[in-house]
């Protein structure tokens, strides 16, 4: 394990669990059962947790997969020591090819191009290469849309040395039940183009979180879980309303967010606080200020709205948010000082806020929250 981030005067950091990430794991590979390969998503620095880190304790949990979006990544990963799998989920940018092999990374691939290239580099080397065959079932995103899935099969068997080792489409709204359902009958009709090439791959993938906790049906022998893996467990739909038909996973979130009060100061009646005077006091009260803004990933929407953690009581952050600094009303809360601990996301005693809340506040997704904490953050690795 890597050593504990040096302390830093500035008292703002995330602590990632790494035991929960472990406990999520082994929750998920339970949930499909022995016989389907969980494929850990750590791409965009494992949401934000901290990839290295986090693939090594996936790899000790005992993930065999891990899936990240191009070669720089996987890179990365092979340097911190990982030995699993590594999908490329995005592919590779042409020239990057000889790179992919040395470093055994598996790409995703959908044109003749990319094919011919890997044919090229797993040629010089002598040796056949597994690749992931994506299909484009319905995103329009990547992936080969169905009409050229003849020509790009016919490449792929006129490259002796690859091996299609795997087929694999995204889902766009696996929350949603009909939508979900036109991309999977889609995908197998996928699959039967395939087979009328002679083209049989052993894994076949289109779980995302998602599908993963409760689309049974998708998960083929393989799935590749992201959000879920960091503790949030996405809410599934049918026809407008969620289900309650798929038990949720004890998931817990593996990263939280703390920081320390550096100042505490009285504020009139009538003081106007932060930039632009968005938020003016009502009442005598007491106004601590935070180490964090929106440079450290903290958004500047959560201004007047977000609410903190001290002593065990929200705290509701008052004023705008600005680049390092935020304010939060504690007139409410007995004996605050300078030097609290405050958690921006996470639990203390009876209070929790997360990255939905965050999300919701801000119009976004809890993967943007995550993905936003920036490198100025240290993260701490905790069991
Ligand atoms: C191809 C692919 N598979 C799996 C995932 C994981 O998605 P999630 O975090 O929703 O599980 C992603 C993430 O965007 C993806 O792009």
């Amino acid at each position: 394990m890597e050593p504990e981030v040096r302390q830093r005067t500035r008292p703002t950091w995330a602590e990632v669990s790494l035991g929960a990430l472990q406990h999520n794991f082994h929750l998920v590979q339970q949930h499909v059962g022995a016989g389907v390969a969980v494929c850990a998503v750590v791409k965009a620095d494992a949401y934000g947790h901290g990839a290295r880190m986090c693939a090594r304790a996936l790899e000790a949990a005992g993930a065999c997969w891990l899936g990240v979006t191009g070669p720089d990544e996987g890179d990365a990963l092979r340097n911190a020591g990982i030995k699993a799998r590594i999908l490329l989920m995005t592919g590779f940018w042409r020239g990057e090819e000889d790179d992919v092999l040395s470093r055994d990374l598996t790409p995703a691939v959908w044109e003749p191009e990319q094919i011919t290239l890997l044919q090229q580099a797993a040629l010089r080397r002598g040796v056949v290469y597994p690749v992931h065959l994506k299909v484009d079932t319905g995103m329009g995103r990547l992936g080969v849309p169905m009409e050229d899935l003849p020509a790009v099969c016919e490449a792929l068997v006129a490259s002796p040395n690859l091996r299609l080792e795997g087929v694999m489409t995204h889902l766009g709204a696996s929350e949603i039940m009909e939508a979900m359902q036109g991309q999977k009958a889609c995908f197998e009709e996928a699959q039967a183009v395939l087979h009328s090439f002679g083209l049989y791959p052993e894994l076949v993938h289109m779980a995302n979180s998602g599908a993963t906790l409760g689309r049974p049906d998708t998960w083929k022998n393989f799935v590749r879980p992201g959000l879920l893996l960091y503790g949030y467990s996405p809410q599934l739909w049918r026809g407008g309303k969620v289900t309650d038909e798929v038990p949720p996973l004890a998931v817990q979130p593996v990263l939280e967010w703390k920081t320390r009060i550096i100042s505490v100061k009285r504020a009139a009646v009538g003081q106007g606080l932060g930039y632009g005077r968005t938020f003016v006091t009502a009442r005598s009260s007491r106004i601590a200020a935070l180490p964090v803004g929106y440079a450290d990933g903290l958004n500047r929407a959560l201004s007047n709205r977000g609410r903190v953690i001290v002593r065990g009581h929200y705290a509701p952050i008052v004023g705008m948010i600005s680049m390092d600094l935020t304010l939060v009303d504690v007139t409410d809360i007995p004996g605050v000082e300078a030097g609290d601990d405050v958690t921006l996301l996470g639990r203390s005693g009876a209070c929790a806020v997360d990255a939905v809340e965050h999300a919701a506040h801000c119009a976004t997704v809890p993967y943007e929250i995550l993905c936003a904490i920036s490198k100025r953050v240290p993260r701490k690795y905790v069991d």
